[in-house]
């Protein structure tokens, strides 16, 4: 049996999602749709720098959904988020799919949320959302440090590191680390001033956003104006402190059973390249991976959206529905 893959925008993040496919174990056809001819020029050319492989059968690169195969077994969303919901819409009317991995920020709108969700029930297909830490091998060892439901106090401090676009990976590592999806935001203490992101067309904010999970858990996400210093984790619950670095890939913890005795551990930070081909292999013979299910990560996204996209229109005098985030 050979699968169909369908990777959906080759850009940054897309072409790494391509380097990753290339290294699966299953026989599969890859077909990459983007209408920019650059684009696809450079995913061709990440896909030729790795090895060959001879699981893959055959790959095309396509300016069309039209052109895909009509029943797809996996297909992976790298657009950016502007764009994401009316691509699923288009595939999903226009081809069989089985699965979906979706980039984050899934929508910048809310009520896309429903509506994708809503398409994504009545045609049976289970999807996830690429938020990776939870499959990093370093924070599945920190999770076992911490129970179900634990209060923890999660804090990220660091310059700008592009916080409204990016803070949704460590909303979604907390949920992850004690399995608890339900939050609340406060953006009051974000800057003012939004600026420009290093993504052309979105928005990025500095200050504080901060939010609380029910359970009582605090996590506060702050990237500081003016400063580029490397962000820094502190994950502290009933009976562990985590500090995290990850840029320079180490992490000291102490925890109440050593007497709080400081040890260092490293932390690798995988690529996407690294991660696709397993990830995709997991859905394609399982039925599951790791990631976060679509309907856990939507819960996420939604009060983080809606709680950033308040301050977004309070601070610029606006009334919008859309938050341009990607
Ligand atoms: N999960 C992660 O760790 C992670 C890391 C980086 C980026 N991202 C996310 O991935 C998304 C893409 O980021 P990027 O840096 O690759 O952006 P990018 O702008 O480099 O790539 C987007 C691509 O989508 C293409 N595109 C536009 N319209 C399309 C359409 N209708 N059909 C198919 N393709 C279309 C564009 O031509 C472009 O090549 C963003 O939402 C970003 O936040 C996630």
């Amino acid at each position: 049996m050979t699968y169909n893959i369908a990777l959906i925008g080759a850009g940054q993040l897309g072409s790494r999602h391509l380097q990753g496919l290339k290294k699966i174990n299953i026989a599969t056809n890859i077909d990459v749709v983007d209408p920019s001819i650059g684009s696809l020029a450079i995913a061709k050319e990440r896909f030729e720098q790795v090895e060959n492989n001879e699981f893959i059968k055959s790959i095309r690169f396509l300016n069309s959904i039209d052109e895909l195969n009509e029943s797809i077994d996996l297909c992976i969303i790298a657009t950016n988020s502007n764009i994401r919901a009316l691509v699923t819409q288009e595939l999903v009317a226009k081809k069989n799919i089985k699965t979906i991995i979706f980039e984050k920020i899934l929508f910048q709108k809310i009520r896309d949320y429903k509506f994708v969700q809503d398409i994504l029930h009545e045609n049976k297909i289970k999807a996830w959302v690429n938020c990776p830490r939870r499959v990093f091998p370093d924070y599945i060892e920190i999770k076992k440090n911490i129970v179900p439901n634990e209060k923890l106090t999660f804090l990220l401090t660091g310059g700008n590191w592009g916080l409204a676009c990016n803070g949704i990976h460590f909303v979604d590592l907390l949920a992850f680390l004690n399995d608890n999806n339900n939050f609340t935001f406060d953006s009051s203490c974000l800057d003012n001033d939004s600026q420009m992101s290093k993504r052309a067309g979105f928005i990025e904010f500095t200050g504080i956003l901060q939010g609380k999970q029910s359970n009582g858990s605090d996590i506060i996400i702050n990237a500081r104006d003016g400063s580029n210093a490397p962000h820094v984790i502190t994950i502290t619950g009933e009976n562990s402190i985590f500090i995290i670095d990850e840029t320079s890939g180490e992490i000291r913890m102490a925890l109440s059973k050593n007497d709080w005795r400081w040890e260092n551990r490293q932390l690798r930070v995988l690529f996407q390249s690294q991660l696709t081909g397993d990830i995709v292999e997991e859905i394609l013979t399982n039925g599951n991976c790791n990631l976060t299910s679509f309907d856990e990560s939507a819960q996420i996204h939604i009060p983080y959206i809606s709680s950033i996209l308040e301050f977004y229109n309070k601070s610029l005098n606006k009334i919008t529905e859309t938050l341009p985030i990607t």
